[in-house]
């Protein structure tokens, strides 16, 4: 292990021992690794981009991309604002079709499947690659009906037990305890942080293969932000997690593999977590890690 290791934990004098209290976004200079990341050696790998550019306009967001990402496991992507982390999310559920202009080319693999083909239909697809926002965006709805709603619009409410189902995907959200006597109430009633995971909840309840997350903490305190990152850690059982943060903290915390992109859309290095926050291969991550920019 390299001179700049940061498996011993930061010691930093002003950290309020007597309460346990630590702001480590603010105090930590260094980062520690969460030690329980799962190795991904032996995980499948479930999204694949191939030399995969995107473009608004011409301009180039996203720099001949070549990535493996592994099936049931948490991976974070990392990078300096503008570098193209939520251009990447959009990529794999084609959201950027959506934005008339942005453009792609080169490969993007759902499993064997190349996401661009011509007879891919992205609404089928985003079935399988769910999504949650930044800013937590309930429907102006019930409960209920916020997690039952991808539910009915695949005409599956008569197939399933609908009421089940949302207390599968409101449990699966760490949800259901909070509001199982009040999911006639209004979404957008709940905390921020109970908003995020009745989003979470909804996009789960289609039984999707990977969920997207971009910045999905960024908008809420401290505690309803450590519920989400726990949260994850059991998603993980279940789906495969795509999380961009700009909390390295956080990277380091709980994913197990991180994607570093740099300005210009290049995708710097993507390696296990614990290599890339103690040990990367390239200064510039290195740089970026340790704050010399970005
Ligand atoms: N809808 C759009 N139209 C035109 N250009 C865009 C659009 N969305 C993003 N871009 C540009 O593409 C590049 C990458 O943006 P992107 O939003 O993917 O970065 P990011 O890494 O997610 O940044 P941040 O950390 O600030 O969210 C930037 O130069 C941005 O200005
Ligand atoms: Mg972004």
């Amino acid at each position: 292990m390299s001179s700049h290791s940061s498996s011993t934990p930061t010691t930093d004098e002003s950290t309020d021992r007597t309460t346990g209290a630590s702001d480590d976004a603010i105090i930590q200079t260094e980062i520690d690794v969460d030690d329980n990341s799962r190795s991904t050696d032996d995980a499948e790998t479930i999204v694949r981009a191939e030399r995969l550019n995107v473009y608004y306009n011409d301009d180039r967001a996203l720099d001949d991309v070549t990535i493996e990402i592994p099936e049931n496991r948490v991976t974070a992507m990392i990078g300096p604002s503008g570098c193209g982390k939520s251009t990447f999310l959009r990529s794999i559920n084609r959201m950027n079709d959506r934005i008339p202009a942005a453009s792609v080319d080169g490969e993007l693999y759902f499993r064997e499947k190349n996401v661009y083909d011509e007879d891919v239909d992205p609404v089928a697809l985003r079935r399988k690659i769910g999504q949650v926002f930044q800013s937590p965006n309930p429907f102006p709805k019930s409960i209920y009906d916020n997690v039952a709603y991808g539910l009915r619009v695949q005409g599956k409410a008569d197939e399933v037990d609908l009421d089940a189902a949302v207390e599968r995907a409101l449990r699966g959200a760490a949800l259901w305890d909070e509001v199982k006597d009040q999911l006639d109430e209004s979404g957008l009633d709940l905390s921020g942080g109970q908003q995020q995971r009745l989003c979470i909840a909804r996009a789960i309840a289609p039984d999707p293969e990977v969920i997207l997350m971009d910045e999905p903490t960024s908008a809420l305190d401290p505690v309803a932000a450590s519920k989400i990152e726990d949260l994850i850690d059991e998603l993980v059982e279940e789906y495969t997690v795509i999380i961009v943060t700009h909390n390295m903290q956080q990277a380091a915390r709980i994913s197990d593999r991180t994607a570093v992109f740099l300005t210009g859309g290049e995708l710097v290095e993507f390696d296990e977590t614990a290599t890339i926050f103690e040990n990367p291969a390239d200064d510039r991550v290195e740089d970026y890690i340790t704050g010399k920019f970005g």
